[in-house]
């Protein structure tokens, strides 16, 4: 009833933002990601009927009730499936620096799903895990699978249709992405309050449910081609339609700092001399930089000039989750 997993964090190209069921965590979007390799959390799930409680510890810190809160409705639903009532132990350790402002729901939860599931005896396939980890965090479920992946809309009421598949992976196109830390807080605003606020409140919101289609087509064909310059061109624009839908809420939601603007500017400023480099930004201050392997170096070089930029961490795409045995843990508090 033991077992440790990890899973890579990933970024969205074709950005998810608004849900059509809160209860079973449904996206209003389909959305586009790409795992990240050097960006992981490893997760060890204990269930046994010694224990009183749930209770979770992160990068070894005893967690606080609203974490470990969210973590025991995601555990009742394996408890459910598995007919395990028991409590458990979970340990989630992330390899990126604590506080680094960079969301971790996503291979927090995709790892957990993989690990807990184990742990209770459920084998399930990778649809299944997906959609199990979509119900922990929209996100998680893009993070089962490696390289580039979809995260399917789907139509159906009890979610069943709506869960990740692999487009190519992660060895199809040799990408980079830096990722780059302008504000070492936490958010503000979590995504699922952020989502929620932007669809009661954002005149435009109809039309970015609308559009979102066109973009999910246009980048699957993309990626077929390995287009970089049109992979960066739709990226950006997803991010800035995301981000400009979300200041139109009320009260209207800036997660950027300045530092944030200053990096949008220079990756436009290096386009301008020739440099094939775009950004895409998710729910917080934190800039993640594309490009291909031959640019990496300038590139990290030109933003490093950047004052306010407090670290870079450079990454290539990674594989999906996995279980592995507890020698191979790393622990990095
Ligand atoms: C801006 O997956 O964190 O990163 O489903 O409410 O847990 P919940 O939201 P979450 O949202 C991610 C939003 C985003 C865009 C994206 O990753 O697609």
């Amino acid at each position: 009833m033991e077992a440790t997993a990890t899973a890579n964090t990933n970024i969205a190209l074709i950005k998810y933002w608004g849900k059509r069921n809160s209860d079973l965590n449904l996206p209003a979007v389909g959305s586009i990601s790409v795992t990240l390799k050097e960006l992981y959390t490893t997760t060890t799930i204990q269930f046994s009927p010694e224990f009183k409680f749930d209770s979770l510890f992160l990068n070894g810190q005893k967690a606080d009730q609203k974490k470990i809160d969210r973590i025991s409705r995601f555990l009742d639903m394996i408890r459910e499936k598995s007919k395990i009532p028991h409590r458990a132990e979970v340990k989630s350790n992330n390899n990126f620096p604590t506080g680094a402002g960079l969301a971790s729901s996503a291979s927090g939860f995709a790892a957990l799903t993989v690990a807990a599931s184990k742990a209770a005896g459920l084998d399930l396939s990778e649809k299944e895990l997906s959609i199990l980890a979509r119900r922990g965090s929209g996100s998680a479920a893009r993070s089962i699978f490696g390289g580039f992946v979809e995260m399917n809309v789907g139509e159906k009421q009890d979610g069943s249709d709506s869960y990740a598949t692999q487009l190519a992976d992660e060895n199809y196109w040799p990408l980079y992405l830096l990722i780059v830390i302008t504000s070492e807080q936490e958010k503000q605003i979590g995504s699922t309050q952020g989502m929620n606020l932007t669809a009661e409140t954002s005149p435009y919101y109809h039309n970015w449910v609308q559009s979102s289609e066109k973009d999910l087509t246009k980048m699957r064909k993309i990626i077929q081609e390995r287009n970089f310059e049109k992979l960066g061109q739709l990226s950006e624009y997803s991010c800035l339609k995301m981000h400009g839908l979300a200041m139109s809420a009320n009260p209207g939601i800036i997660y950027w700092n300045g530092t944030s603007v200053e990096v949008i500017h220079k990756i436009r400023e290096l386009r301008q001399n020739n440099i094939l480099v775009y950004f895409t930004i998710d729910a917080g201050p934190q800039v993640k930089v594309i490009c291909e392997p031959n640019n990496l170096n300038i590139i990290k070089e030109e933003l490093e000039k950047i004052n306010g930029i407090k670290n870079i961490f450079v990454t290539s795409l990674g594989s999906g989750a996995k279980l592995i045995g507890r020698e191979k843990i790393e622990y990095s508090n």
